[in-house]
Order: C-alpha cells, then structure tokens, then sequence
C-alpha cells in the first residue's frame, strides 16, 4: 500500500506574519492527519518554518536547489544549505522552473542527483505542454522527462523520490485533467518505472497529481488508483483549503 501523500508548493507567495499564522494552524489541524504532508515554503523563510514545524508530522521542503556544491554560484542555494535549516525534500523539474527560467532535463537531472547524494528526498515534477497533448504526444512528453531525471539514479536511491504529475495547462489556470485524464499519464508513469527499474519500483513510488487541485475535485483525484497524492499550489495558501486536502 503506498502512503498518500500531500504537498504545498507555496511558490513565491507569502510573507513573515502569514507564514507564521499558516504553519501554526496546519500544526495544530494536521496532527491526527494519517497522510504524509509536506510544505515548501519560499527560500527566505524555510529556516522560520523550520523552527516551526520541528518534531511535528509535517516534512519541509524546498522549492529548488543548485546544481552544484557551495561556491561562487551568485543568487543560488546548495543541497548543504538546505540540509543545514532542516529541509528534507526538494522540489525539482517543476514547470515553472523548466519553461520560466529555462531549465532543462540535464540540468534537472544533475540536480536530482546531487540532491539524493546529499540525503534529501526529491519530488520530480513532470507534465506535458497543451499543444503536446493536442498532438497526442503526452506520454511520449512525460516519458522523456522521467527516464532523463532518473538517469544514474539507483534502484535504492528511486525509494526517495516521489514523481509528480503537472499537465502544464493546468497549473493555476483553474482548468484540471479530468480524473481519468490523470489516471491515464500516472498509470502510464508507473509503467515507464517498471521499465526503468522493476515492478516493485513502480508499485512503490507515490505518484502525485498537480494543477489546480482543490478542495472540490481532489476527492475525484485521489479516488484513482494510480493517483497517490497532490502537489497543490493556489490551494495550499490557505489553512481552510489546503487541510481537508491533505486529509484526503
Ligand atoms: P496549482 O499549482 O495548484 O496552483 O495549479 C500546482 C503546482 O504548480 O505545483
């Protein structure tokens, strides 16, 4: 039986005084929650988060890290840095990431690396564009994108990483992949594992659904099978749309 498990990818939202208000009301509300919770708060406040969801169920993440070790990298943030607040997971490959600031599947799979090397968890974001679906060519997309983030990952390491599953088009647009939809790619994702590995690696790994998950589909969402949690954005802002998610 896989675990569900929920993240909240806060992107570049939140201030000092929000963020406290938040964190302490997902600690109070999710301390019976028998799923996996996680939250990754923007860089400049994981270090405040830390102190506040230590010794508590909730995981903390970061939104990103580096390709490379400590050094002369102006404006980046290594997997010791991260280490050193407290961070268990890294989010990578996220769309936002890949089309915004040009990153590409080499660049992320160095990351996923250097980030389980490092003893981080990683949750590997994977999605295809809208035209790419127009053609048919989701899976094809989704399947580039996975056997190129896992490359020189071992069999062992793969048990620390969680994949998500983001269509593009649906990424704080409002429009979601229908239930269906999701259970096609994320079927197709753990046959793609299965491939890659064996079929225990794939009857393993938590395979997340994201894009404009809410508290009135994710009931839908999470009901398929091969659909083990939820990378929520816009919905994890807030204690009151974001806590019945996470309890699934
Ligand atoms: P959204 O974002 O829930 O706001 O669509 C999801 C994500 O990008 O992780």
């Amino acid at each position: 039986m896989r675990t569900t498990y929920v993240a909240g990818n806060w992107k570049m939202n939140m201030d000092r005084e929000g963020t406290v208000a938040l964190v302490k009301e997902l600690v109070a509300q999710l301390k019976n929650c028998k799923n996996k919770v996680m939250i990754a708060p923007p860089f400049v406040y994981l270090d405040l988060v830390s102190q506040l969801v230590k010794g508590t169920n909730i995981l903390l993440g970061a939104q990103n890290c580096a390709a490379t070790d400590n050094g002369a990298h102006t404006g980046e943030i290594s997997v010791a840095m991260l280490k050193d607040l407290g961070v268990q997971v890294v989010i990578l490959g996220h769309s936002e990431r890949r089309y915004e600031f040009g990153e590409c599947d080499e660049l992320i799979n160095m990351k996923v690396t250097r980030a389980l090397a490092a003893g981080l968890d990683v949750i590997i974001c994977i999605g295809e564009l809208l035209a790419q679906r127009e053609v048919g060519r989701a899976e094809k997309v989704c399947e580039r994108q996975l056997n190129s983030a896992l490359m020189g990952v071992s069999k062992e390491q793969l048990s620390h990483v969680t994949i998500a599953y983001e269509p593009v088009w649906a990424i704080g647009t409002g429009k979601t992949a229908t239930p269906e939809d999701a259970q096609q790619i994320h079927s197709y994702a753990r046959k793609v594992i299965a491939k890659m590995y064996d079929q225990e690696a794939a009857d393993n790994i938590i395979i997340q659904y994201g894009g404009s998950m809410n508290v009135k589909n994710y009931k839908e969402l999470l009901a398929q099978s091969d659909v083990d949690g939820g990378l929520i954005g816009g919905a994890s802002l807030k204690a009151e749309t974001f806590i019945p998610i996470c309890n699934g």
